[in-house]
């Protein structure tokens, strides 16, 4: 799906920048060119942002040995 039509980018190629470290709108507009235009895509790239780092935490939730009593 498109995220940003100012560039062309879509959900796939803005989780790729997160992945690769970006973690606000202006370092995924610096990695992929989303958001660097009319802006009206950032409330989507924030979204996508935290919805990744939910993602992580999860992760790193599940991870993490359970507290003993
Ligand atoms: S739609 Fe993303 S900068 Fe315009």
């Amino acid at each position: 799906m498109y995220v940003c039509l100012c560039v062309g980018a879509t959900t796939h190629t803005v989780s790729e920048c997160v992945a690769r470290g970006a973690s606000t709108s202006k370092e995924v507009a610096a990695a992929c060119g989303a958001g660097a235009d009319c802006g009206r895509c950032r409330r989507t790239l924030r979204a996508i942002i935290a919805a990744s780092a939910d993602r992580e935490a999860g992760r790193e939730a599940e991870l993490q040995p359970a507290a003993s009593h």
